[in-house]
């Protein structure tokens, strides 16, 4: 650090907080500008973790499907492998974890090319991932794996500097308080006092994340969830102040208007460039969040679909949250080890048309679909998605100068290119001997010199 002058600091002491201090209003906090760390990221991985990994059927959502709801399927499930007088705690003592190695997850997940990492560390159940002195008995210190399952994960993963985010959930299913609260018609505040305030100020002073990616906050409003004034402090006044991104997830209609980034819905994705950040979240099992003993191959995102839908989303200016599930044991199941894995070799090539790019002048090319664009200062990044069948890549856009370079990403030596009707450009593709991209899945090509 450098060495500041006493009025220097004095000023700043006095002057410069005062200032810029935010008012526990979204006029104010929308005004804080992202930090900048998290647009640079562009791709994160997501894990639901929790007590419903135990039973992991159906999805995340399981003791609300099967208790709330009392859907047919969930009731047969419990019928027919359960004990008649089984609740949804008695699934606690059986969240083992006991195969969980955080260095093993966090070395699949640098492999896989992601910048951030979310954990669930409290889910609509209630189940805290850490031990909070308001989670009494409902958590991962004093039952299941007798972990701090949240402070494992986040020091793996900052070894390797990738940063890390916590999914929190504002509400609880289940919590007599919330459901006194709600029954009140949310006129009291019980819970958010006794509970949810509490947990979010331990989670902000005990880990000091990097996203707090808020959740179930779409039954009561900003009002009763307090939630500006918690910004206002996470933004002025707490440890990670300079650093912390959060969501949009805050109140009943906060979702794509108020917050940090817009998440908006879950798996949204935008037809036109948004103007303002946002972040897709998904999960390579289509059907659920939490992990799923019976899921099929047919019900996952394969390579080409999640690279494909990474540099969509790139192009449209959002940052890629991708999901898997791990188990109850703690494993990240094979199959997604091999698709993140296979995104990494991706990334490894085509991952300076990615990491820390900026939406171009066009986002893709209309008449194909299958061409997409990012730049960065010096370049125009054409990444697409099908390999023409004449090995003519034809891009109406990008008006050339006089002098201009064409590439393509992991492959050396520059490509041969014509004027295409008015204004764009028709690229001779290289020959790309077998095996000398990792996934070819999308392909990028560097234009230096385009407009
Ligand atoms: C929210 O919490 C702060 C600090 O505890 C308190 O001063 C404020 O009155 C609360 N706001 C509401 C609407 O309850
Ligand atoms: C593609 O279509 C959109 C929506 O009609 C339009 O805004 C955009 O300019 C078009 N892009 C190109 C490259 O023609
Ligand atoms: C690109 O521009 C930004 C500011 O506009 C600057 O911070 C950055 O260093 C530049 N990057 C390169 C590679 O020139
Ligand atoms: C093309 O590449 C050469 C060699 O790397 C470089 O000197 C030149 O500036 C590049 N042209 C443009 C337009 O970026």
């Amino acid at each position: 650090m450098e060495q500041v002058s006493g009025w220097a600091l004095l000023f700043t002491a006095l002057v410069i907080p005062a200032a810029g201090r935010y008012t526990p209003d979204w006029s104010s906090l929308d005004s804080r500008p992202l930090p900048s760390w998290f647009d640079e990221a562009k791709f994160g991985v997501f894990l639901h973790w929790g007590v419903f990994s135990v039973p992991s059927f159906g999805s995340e959502w399981f003791w609300w499907h099967w208790e709330a709801e009392g859907q047919e399927q969930y009731q047969k499930f419990m019928q027919k492998n359960y004990p008649p007088s089984f609740t949804y705690a008695d699934f606690a003592p059986q969240f083992t974890a006991e195969f969980f190695d955080p260095e093993s997850w966090a070395e699949l997940f640098e492999a896989a090319g992601v910048r951030y990492v979310v954990l669930t560390t409290k889910h609509h159940e209630g189940f805290t991932n850490w031990k909070t002195p308001v989670s009494w008995n409902w958590n991962s210190v004093d039952t299941g794996p007798h972990r701090d399952l949240v402070d494992d994960l986040g020091q793996a993963v900052r070894k390797r500097n990738l940063r890390y985010g916590l999914y929190h959930s504002l509400l609880e299913w289940f919590h007599p308080l919330y459901l006194m609260d709600k029954k009140n018609g949310f006129k009291t505040q019980n819970f958010v006092f006794g509970k949810t305030m509490p947990e979010l100020y331990d989670l902000v002073l005990r880990y000091k994340p990097d996203i707090i990616w808020s959740d179930g906050d779409w039954e009561a409003p900003d009002t009763y969830w307090n939630s500006t004034y918690f910004l206002s402090w996470l933004y002025n006044d707490s440890p990670v102040k300079d650093t912390v991104v959060v969501n949009d997830r805050w109140c009943k209609d906060c979702s794509c208007r108020h917050g940090g980034f817009f998440n908006c819905a879950d798996k949204f994705q935008p037809g036109t460039l948004p103007d303002h950040k946002w972040e897709m979240c998904t999960s390579i099992d289509t059907w659920s969040w939490g992990y799923r003993r019976n899921m099929q191959t047919s019900q996952l995102m394969d390579e080409s679909r999640i690279i494909s839908d990474l540099v969509h989303t790139v192009s449209l200016g959002g940052n890629y949250l991708l999901n898997v599930g791990p188990t109850k044991d703690g494993m990240i199941a094979p199959i997604f080890q091999e698709r993140l894995r296979a995104v990494g070799k991706w990334l490894s090539i085509n991952g300076e048309a990615i990491y820390s790019s900026k939406p171009w002048r066009v986002q893709k090319e209309n008449d194909t679909d299958s061409v997409w664009y990012t730049c960065s200062n010096t370049s125009v990044y054409a990444i697409f998605l099908q390999w023409p069948e004449d090995n003519v890549l034809k891009l109406p856009s990008p008006i050339p100068a006089s002098n201009i370079n064409v590439t393509m990403l992991g492959i050396s030596g520059t490509l041969k290119w014509e004027p295409y009707a008015d204004k764009g450009l028709s690229i001779a593709l290289p020959y790309v001997p077998s095996g000398a991209l990792p996934m070819e899945a999308a392909w990028t090509i560097r234009l230096e010199g385009v407009k």
